[in-house]
């Protein structure tokens, strides 16, 4: 009963301030993210004794505060980046933040915390579904998966529909919203451990295996009323420090590169057969594949001195362990590409941000993340 109050409100809140988006800046009413851990803002932190959470040090050490723990990141991830440009004060708060949030005191008055978490949430307008060790396929990892996320997207939307406002100001609102989906680095990250010379039967295999499970997870949206699809693409995972400390020249991991590219492949074939399928659909795909390859081909000229080991954890390019309270870390974070064994720095994801939001054509396409906001 809280928790539907709680809900209730916050879609109040949404809601009610949605009047004034075109007055205070932002260029769309809503950003609801789904995806793993380069899109979680700390659902995590809700999933009592897994492994893949990341609210604690040395995470988030270059926040100003605790309050935004749960982030894979020294800092700031690309969602709070692509959140800021799109004209809002802060990025969609975690989902089970929302839900989660106190609700231990039963059907009482809510607590003045519980309210202002509520109150924040309906500033920023949106949430994040995103749960880190999850894939496109639900059987990858063990945390929230994508069938689930949508779930919550849906429950959330029935919550909509409860309050006073009319299905055609819900489906309003939807249409105009962004949905990032950031998603696919785990399977393929999975996939490949399995499968270290993969035949082409299996890659073929698993690339259909994911592309149609994103296809139906689209639909599925689509059909909730989603309209704006902003999808970052499969990382360029080989070059990522985990796999070159694995490697014994401590160069980037081919094969799992091309596994990922084309995966990509059809990734943005899949959009391109749903954009001319789906009436009124559009879409964007930001390419973090094409990201990490500039800033390795040319760190200089993003400032970088270091984009082969972690700036955090421990071992061969601080990559054979993950970053915990006990690893040694960087100093100079801002010249570092990647933060842990898997994870860019919040310095990287600000490139990513920005290229993604109105980058060069290599960064993103059809369109950029600014026109799909327009659009
Ligand atoms: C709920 O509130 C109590 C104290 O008011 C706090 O200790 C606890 O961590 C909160 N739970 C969540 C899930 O935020
Ligand atoms: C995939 O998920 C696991 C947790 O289940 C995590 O340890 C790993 O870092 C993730 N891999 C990638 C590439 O995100
Ligand atoms: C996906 O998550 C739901 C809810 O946690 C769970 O019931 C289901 O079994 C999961 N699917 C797979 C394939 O693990
Ligand atoms: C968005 O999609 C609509 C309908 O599919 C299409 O007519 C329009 O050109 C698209 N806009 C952009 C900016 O791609």
């Amino acid at each position: 009963m809280l928790r539907r109050a709680m809900v209730a409100l916050w879609l109040w809140l949404l809601l009610a301030v949605v009047a004034s988006t075109v007055a205070s800046g932002m260029k769309v009413p809503a950003i609801f993210v789904f995806g793993d851990s380069t899109a979680d803002v700390g659902n995590n932190n809700y999933l009592p004794g897994s492994s893949a959470r990341a609210d604690f040090p040395h995470n988030g050490i270059d926040l100003p505060s605790g309050e935004l723990r749960g982030r894979f990141s020294n800092g700031l991830i690309g969602v709070d980046f692509l959140a800021a440009d799109m004209g809002f004060s802060r990025s969609p708060p975690s989902y089970l933040a929302l839900i989660v949030a106190n609700s231990s005191g039963g059907d009482e008055a809510m607590s003045n915390t519980t309210k202002k978490t509520m109150g924040v949430a309906a500033s920023i307008r949106g949430a994040n579904f995103a749960s880190g060790g999850s894939g496109v396929l639900d059987s990858t990892g063990a945390t929230i998966n994508m069938t689930k996320q949508i779930e919550y997207f849906s429950d959330l939307k029935d919550q909509m529909l409860s309050t006073r406002l009319s299905t055609y100001r819900v489906t309003a609102l939807l249409s105009k919203s962004i949905f990032l989906i950031s998603a696919g680095a785990n399977d393929t990250f999975d996939f490949f451990s399995q499968n270290t010379s993969p035949d082409c039967t299996a890659l073929q295999q698993f690339c259909e295996a994911v592309v149609s499970t994103y296809d139906s997870h689209v639909k599925t949206l689509y059909n909730l009323g989603a309209r704006k699809f902003a999808v970052i693409d499969v990382p360029m995972l080989g070059c990522c420090p985990y796999w070159r400390s694995r490697n014994p020249t401590g160069e980037c991991v081919k094969p799992l590169n091309q596994l990922a590219s084309k995966l990509n492949d059809g990734i943005r074939d899949l959009f391109g057969d749903l954009g001319s399928e789906m009436q009124g659909m559009n879409y964007s795909i930001g390419s973090s594949y094409e990201l990490v390859a500039s800033l390795i081909e040319d760190p200089q000229s993003a400032g970088f001195t270091e984009v082969k080991s972690a700036c955090c954890g421990g071992g061969r390019l601080n990559a054979e362990e993950g970053c915990t309270p006990s690893s040694g870390y960087c100093s100079d974070r801002s010249k570092f590409l990647f933060w842990d064994l898997l994870h860019p720095t919040q310095a990287t994801s600000r490139l990513a941000g920005r290229a993604f939001y109105d980058g060069p054509a290599r960064f993103v396409g059809p369109i950029t993340f600014r026109q799909l906001g327009e659009a």
